[in-house]
């Protein structure tokens, strides 16, 4: 019995209960606007309250929180608290850095547990339709940022040549677009090109359409549709996903299905997560547990939720995922960094497009892509 070790996991334990209070007092900064009150320079707490229009005992107690976790700074002397402009980028401003938005998403699936502690149990899964406020508020939110910032010139266009042909003019897809932003955002760039975003959320589709008719995009459209029973016809010069493969009910049959509807010379962009398919490979990453844990809540639960699906969850690995891209007939595939450490990039062609893949044109209702 070695008792150093037992010591060490204590205060292991320690910062991780104290994290989980810190994200949740962190999220009701970022909901009541504490910390936008508080960049407006240092103040009491009185005064932090009053510019918040919150209660100012509530306020003070949350400030103790704050400040004995290192995110403001105090000053007894003065009672003036203040948010250093080193930290306030992480916490202020509509930016992908700001991490309020991930907190939000971490209090909703809080909010599941229930649901996926039954599946420990009994199998199964949890429907999207429940996570709806997760992928929307929550990872919508998130991503939203993520795209304005880094969409365009990150993710794009370290994909050779990738942006000549958005320039050029091409047909795209973006499957399983969510709320559909990366589409709009693309439809603006790259206006001699056509857009369509597919999702199988409807509420998704609908935000993703609003959006473009307040951006006015007329190269832009929104279909609601299930990815597994994608046409071939017509055929797509570009589909990208954003993370939407791993957590798909028929993951292998949704990859026949792009690279049946692929053009010549078509090519598949999928972005995913950036782990190994083995356990071991990814401990000491940082990101892993974070990772493995909103899979567990989220990504896994969504998969199986009809008892049938493949359950892949957000930790696939590039392994498996070029396994499986290889079995969906992409016979060359090139895995590139992507501008943030938790996601790569997938440049997928095949030597044989359309033709095989494309059994959606038998089936009754692909969606009218
Ligand atoms: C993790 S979210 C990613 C959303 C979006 N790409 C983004 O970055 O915000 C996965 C998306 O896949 C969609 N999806 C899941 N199964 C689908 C299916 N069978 N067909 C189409 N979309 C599907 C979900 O509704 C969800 O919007």
């Amino acid at each position: 019995m070695d008792t150093e070790r037992t010591r060490a996991l204590g205060s292991r334990l320690l910062t991780m209960v104290t994290g989980h209070v810190m994200t949740m007092l962190v999220n009701v900064g970022h909901t009541t606007g504490l910390f936008e009150a508080a960049l407006r320079g240092p103040a009491t707490s009185a005064g932090l309250a009053q510019r918040a229009g919150l209660d100012e005992r509530y306020v003070r107690e949350w400030l103790g929180a704050m400040v004995t976790g290192e995110i403001l700074d105090f000053d007894a002397a003065t009672g003036l608290f203040t948010l250093p402009p080193e930290h306030a980028p992480l916490l202020t401003g509509a930016t992908a850095a700001n991490i309020g938005p991930t907190t939000g998403m971490l209090r909703m699936l809080a909010g599941l547990l229930p649901e996926v502690e039954r599946c420990f149990t009994a199998g199964g899964g949890v429907p999207y339709a429940a996570y709806a406020a997760v992928a929307g508020e929550g990872l919508g939110a998130t991503w939203r940022h993520i795209y304005d910032e880094q969409l365009i010139d990150g993710f794009l266009g370290r994909v050779p040549g990738l942006h000549d042909t958005l320039q050029a003019g091409a047909r795209v897809l973006d499957l399983g677009c969510g709320t559909g932003h990366a589409i709009n955002l693309m439809a603006q760039a790259f206006p001699a090109s056509e857009f369509v975003g597919l999702d199988i959320a409807t509420e998704a589709i609908a935000l993703g359409e609003a959006e473009r008719a307040a951006m006015a995009l007329p190269n832009a459209r929104f279909v609601v549709g299930d990815a597994a029973e994608l046409a071939a016809d017509p055929p797509f010069d570009v589909i990208t996903t954003f993370d939407a493969v791993h957590d798909q009910r028929s993951p292998a049959a949704v990859l026949e299905r792009v690279r049946g509807a692929l053009a010549p010379d078509g090519v598949f962009v999928m972005v995913d997560a950036k782990f190994s398919s083995r356990l071991e490979n990814n401990i000491g990453n940082p990101h892993a547990p974070l990772c493995y844990g909103i899979s567990l809540l989220f990504c896994l639960p969504t998969s199986l939720a009809d008892g049938e699906g493949a359950g892949l969850g957000a930790m696939w690995g590039q392994e498996l995922a070029c396994e499986m891209l290889a079995a969906a007939g992409f016979d060359d595939v090139q895995v590139i960094d992507s501008p943030r450490a938790q996601n790569c990039t997938y440049i997928c062609r095949a030597a044989e497009l359309g033709a095989s893949a494309g059994s959606g044109r038998q089936q009754g209702g692909p969606p009218d892509v």
